[in-house]
């Protein structure tokens, strides 16, 4: 159970870069209490304490403002950004890693009994207020944009825009200038396979945030008539990092 909790918070902190510490995201992210009470209502659900499992959902719900029906599955890793406004119907099921944003909908669109509700496999992404609506598959790595309303599969990797939800297409041109946006002055992007690169990817990505971070405050006392960052901090070398460019990791092939 620790195992899982310590893993949702780490979630957050790849996924948010406005989380400060642990006791923060346990303490002020309804996303986090959303899903730790539908593990509750779920397990309640399967265990056939459907009104008791409907009662914890709909505690969540008035805690949270995210609705998560008892009956959805809900893999690991699941993040929820701000929340409010939330629905996740009944037969949905939600793969590892994926990601919603606040005001998203995975509805149905029939009374039907049985499957109505989509299935995002792993590493979706749902922007702010979209809806994903019927039982149909948004493949793994798949990213809706904010306010699309999706009725149709998404393959995976692909991202849909727009109402009705339409799939962009980029240029290989695009996606290779995106890539480079990432890591590259390190040599490091983001679909390289190797886990240690990835990490040290994440670690760069937050680097360069609190970099930011700290610029702004360097401005601020500045302004106030401090000459507390007027140091030069020690610079990267580029040729530190030509060698890890150059030469692909020995082991890499054995992993
Ligand atoms: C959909 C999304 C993932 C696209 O990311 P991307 O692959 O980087 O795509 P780009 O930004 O290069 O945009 C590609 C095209 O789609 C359009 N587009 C992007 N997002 C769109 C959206 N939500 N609705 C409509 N069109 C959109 C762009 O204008 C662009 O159009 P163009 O080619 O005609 O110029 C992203 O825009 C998005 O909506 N993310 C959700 C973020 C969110 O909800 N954040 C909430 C934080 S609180």
């Amino acid at each position: 159970m620790f195992e899982r909790l310590r893993e949702d918070i780490q979630s957050v902190f790849h996924r948010d870069p406005a989380a400060r510490n642990a006791f923060e995201v346990l303490t002020c992210y309804p996303g986090m209490h959303a899903i730790w009470l539908h593990r509750a209502a779920h397990a309640l659900w399967v265990r056939e304490w459907k009104w008791l499992a409907r009662l914890v959902s709909n505690f969540g719900r008035w805690l949270t403002g995210i609705e998560i029906h008892p009956g959805a599955k809900v893999g690991r890793r699941f993040f929820i950004d701000h929340g409010m406004g939330i629905v996740i119907g009944e037969t949905a099921e939600i793969g590892n890693d994926v990601t919603l944003y606040q005001g998203v909908t995975l509805g149905g669109t029939s009374w039907n009994k049985g499957k109505r509700h989509p299935t995002l496999e792993d590493g979706v992404v749902v922007g702010a207020g979209a809806k994903v609506l019927g039982p149909f598959t948004v493949g793994a790595g798949a990213k809706i944009g904010s306010n699309a309303v999706v009725t149709k599969a998404v393959p995976a990797g692909a991202t849909a825009v727009g109402i009705p939800g339409r799939i962009i297409v980029k240029t290989d041109a695009e996606q290779e200038a995106k890539r480079k946006a990432m890591f590259d002055a390190y040599g490091v992007s983001e679909d390289m396979p190797d886990p240690v690169a990835r990490a040290i990817g994440q670690l760069l990505d937050h680097l360069h945030a609190v970099d930011g971070r700290l610029e702004d405050m360097c401005g601020a006392l500045k302004n106030l008539g401090s000459d507390y960052c007027a140091k030069e901090l020690p610079a990267l070398r580029d040729e530190d990092f030509a060698e890890v460019k150059a030469e692909p990791r020995s082991d890499a092939a054995t992993h």
